[in-house]
């Protein structure tokens, strides 16, 4: 359910950085207590998703959080900026389904990171469904690039996946849209399940060879939402594809080559073909952790800092707005919460603890 506007008054948005880079102090940046710059700053603008996917949602109606005007994201994305922040990522729930989503991106690109000449990276992870006829607005508002999420490349598959009926065709037509579009690279993510999808390996090295987009493979992490009902599926460790499985298969198709990364915060490791063609990433956060190099802190559809995907607790950045802080207050609370970030996840320790909230509560 959407929020109503706040009763109180909030002050107005701190301006994005405009200043002298020459003269920017890296002393001031956003950094946590394990010496880690944190640069990447996830915002889920609802948490309803279009979709059921069996491996994150329950496929019965599920609790929501609350949604916030987009204003509020924004001042709190201001400040985050001031802080250090250089990329955007806005995802959700599905985030198309948020009105007044093109508006919000069209603000995000006129601000400027306060510790970079580059301009901010504005990214969107997306279920395509709803892309086809956005693309090219987002584009023209200023996003950058989109990731979609496509977990086969067979029709059929796709829907017993989604649960939804006839989803593959707009997902194609989607991801074409964003690429026409000029919202590329565009990252497919493939989150794979034994048994399920990983029959798709070979076929998805031709579709990226072919549609020219980046396919990633995921391995699956404990974050689906707790559930009985039938078709969803629970995390377990023999369901996860492991990279040096999913290694294997591609080079059994066509050599591998590796790529170097384009950042050392990177999610995924990059690959090649022997010619060239076609991009394969593989996210491999339970067998290969990349928690070490993470720069990334989450904000929740209902204003929540998220320090780590599988924290047990939660922030309340919004709270502290409406109670009526100051862009100053909320910056230094900002920089308290991040010296709690995690140093890494449990995934498959004894006493692993599944994290306060599931993905689709939490935003990719
Ligand atoms: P770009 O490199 O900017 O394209 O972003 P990205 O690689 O972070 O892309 P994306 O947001 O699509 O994330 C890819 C996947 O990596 C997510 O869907 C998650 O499965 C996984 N992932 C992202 N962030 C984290 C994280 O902080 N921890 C863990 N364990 N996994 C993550
Ligand atoms: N493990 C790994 N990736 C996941 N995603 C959703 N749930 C999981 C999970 N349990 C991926 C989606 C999407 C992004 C938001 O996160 O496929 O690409």
């Amino acid at each position: 359910m959407m929020a109503s506007a706040p009763l109180i008054s909030i002050a107005p948005p701190m301006p994005f950085f405009s200043g002298n880079y020459a003269a920017v102090n890296e002393e001031g940046r956003l950094r946590d207590s394990h010496g880690r710059a944190i640069t990447d700053l996830r915002i889920s603008v609802t948490d309803r998703c279009n979709y059921k996917c069996v491996y994150c949602r329950t496929g019965e109606e599920a609790i929501s959080f609350s949604e916030l005007p987009i204003e509020h994201y924004l001042r709190m994305i201001r400040i985050f900026v001031s802080l250090g922040i250089e990329k955007i990522r806005l995802t959700g729930g599905e985030p198309l389904l948020r009105t007044g989503l093109v508006d919000m991106v069209a603000e995000l690109a006129s601000s400027r990171p306060a510790y970079s000449e580059r301009s901010l990276d504005i990214a969107l992870t997306t279920n395509g469904h709803l892309l086809e006829k956005l693309a090219a607005p987002l584009k023209a508002a200023g996003l950058n690039r989109v990731t979609v999420s496509m977990d086969a490349v067979d029709s059929d598959t796709f829907s017993r996946i989604t649960r939804v009926p006839r989803s593959f065709d707009k997902v194609l037509a989607g991801i074409r849209a964003a690429r026409d579009a000029g919202l590329g690279p565009v990252k497919v993510n493939c989150v794979l399940l034994r048994g399920f999808n990983d029959d798709q390996i070979e076929r998805f090295a031709d579709f990226s060879r072919r549609e020219n987009v980046i396919v990633r493979f995921i391995e699956w992490m404990p974050l689906e939402e707790p559930s009985s009902a039938p078709g969803s599926r629970t995390w377990a460790p023999e369901t996860v594809v492991p990279m040096d499985e999913i290694v294997g298969r591609l080079n059994a198709y066509r050599p591998l080559i590796d790529l170097a990364p384009n950042a050392a915060s990177e999610t995924a490791r990059r690959f090649t073909f022997d010619d060239g063609v076609g991009e394969i990433g593989i996210i491999a956060p339970v067998s290969r952790p990349f928690c070490g190099h993470c720069s990334r802190v989450r904000l929740t559809s209902d204003g929540k800092i998220r320090t780590c995907l599988f924290s047990q607790t939660d922030y309340n950045l919004h709270g502290k707005l409406l109670q009526g802080q100051s862009d100053e207050e909320l910056a230094a609370y900002i920089r308290h919460v991040i010296s709690y970030k995690e140093a890494r996840h449990h995934i498959g320790e004894t006493g692993f603890q599944k994290p306060s909230r599931s993905m689709v509560h939490i935003g990719g």
